[in-house]
Parts: structure tokens; C-alpha cells; sequence
């Protein structure tokens, strides 16, 4: 396995939607080889997961792990998932009306690709998501809370979408700064759980 090198916000391959990848191509040893970086890559770079753009591949794969990340104490354990062709469907909301608090997940994110900047979004709290996994087997599963904010940011990457653009103006801020003057309850709120806590 081989580090990637991550490209940086401004590089246009970040800003392009990705292709899909094409089921019989699972199977090369190009695309397992590339598959198998991504997590080396991720791992190495502290990543709560990697979308294959940022490694300059420009192909519908996302990468997903959580084990007590250091970049994001307090994110919920996810294991090693690959995601290919994912599609996400929102369960909460509706398009065009502003996310109810409750049907909210509010978590200052960061990205290997926008590196000591943080900033605040808020995405729906329960999606949905078919994909291929990396044997080319059918996946469907439902993700909620927190990881929910994870897996939508991943597959943001393959439609050219960066947190930045959707952060909350005003919140974008440096590493440094966030981790001084946000309080730890203030980083990550899931307003599903709130809601359902009477205190
Ligand atoms: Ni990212």
C-alpha cells in the first residue's frame, strides 16, 4: 500500500463531479490498489474518511472509519466502510425548508483537503445510502446522527461539494481558535438526541 498524496482546496479535481466507476472495473487490481490507499491514507492523516477525489482519482469511491479518532474526539465509532456509486437520500426534511433542530446534526467539521480550518454545518441527521462495497456486493443501510454528517460529507467530495461551502457564515476558523473557544458541548449536536432528552 502507498500513501496519496491529499489535494488541496483549489485543486480543480476537488471541484468536478466525479465519475461513476464501472461495476466490472471493481475488480482490477488498479481499483483495489487505489481502494486500499485510500484507507492507508486516510488512516495515516487521522481522516474520519477520504473521498477518492482527494487523492486526485476522479471516481465515485468514499472511505469511511472512526476508532476514537483524535482529529474528532466524540464522533461515534464507525468501521472500515467503502462506499462506491454511493447515493444518498435524505429521511428528514424537506428540499427547499430549513432542517427543523430536532431532524439536525450540527457538527464543526474539517477536511484533509481544507487542513486547520474548521466550520460549522448542519446537515439532516438521518440518510439513507445505497452503494456498492468493494467486492461489488449491494449495500443499503440507514445512518443517523452524527455518522450521518460523516457519510454526507464523503459523498459531497464526489459532487465537487467542500464543507466551506456549506459551513454557516461566520463559523469558518482556524484549528487552533476552535479547539480554544468552542466549548466541547458546542462541537457536535445532535438535535434528535436533544430533543428526545428532557433535561
Ligand atoms: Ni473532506
Amino acid at each position: 500500500m502507498t500513501l496519496r498524496k491529499i489535494a488541496r482546496a483549489g485543486h480543480p479535481v476537488l471541484r468536478q463531479r466525479a465519475g461513476e466507476l464501472q461495476p466490472e472495473a471493481l475488480a482490477t487490481a488498479e481499483v483495489q490498489r487505489l481502494i486500499d490507499d485510500m484507507v492507508e491514507t486516510m488512516r495515516d492523516a487521522g481522516g474520519a474518511g477520504i473521498a477518492a477525489p482527494q487523492v486526485h482519482e476522479p471516481v465515485r469511491i468514499a472511505v469511511l472509519e472512526v476508532r476514537a479518532n483524535r482529529r474528532y474526539p466524540g464522533l461515534p465509532s464507525i468501521p472500515l466502510t467503502v462506499l462506491v456509486n454511493p447515493v444518498l437520500t435524505a429521511l428528514v426534511g424537506s428540499p427547499g425548508a430549513p432542517l427543523d433542530e430536532r431532524d439536525a446534526v450540527t457538527m464543526y467539521e474539517g477536511c484533509l483537503s481544507v487542513p486547520g480550518l474548521r466550520g460549522r454545518v448542519r446537515r439532516p441527521r438521518r440518510v439513507s445510502v445505497t452503494a456498492l462495497d468493494r467486492h461489488g456486493h449491494e449495500l443499503r443501510f440507514a445512518w443517523e446522527g452524527l455518522a450521518s454528517s460523516v457519510v454526507q460529507h464523503e459523498c459531497d467530495h464526489l459532487d465537487g461539494v467542500l464543507f466551506i461551502d456549506r459551513a454557516e457564515p461566520g463559523t469558518l476558523m482556524f484549528l487552533d481558535e476552535y479547539e480554544q473557544h468552542v466549548p466541547l458541548e458546542e462541537r457536535m449536536i445532535d438535535g434528535g438526541l436533544r430533543a428526545r432528552d428532557p433535561g
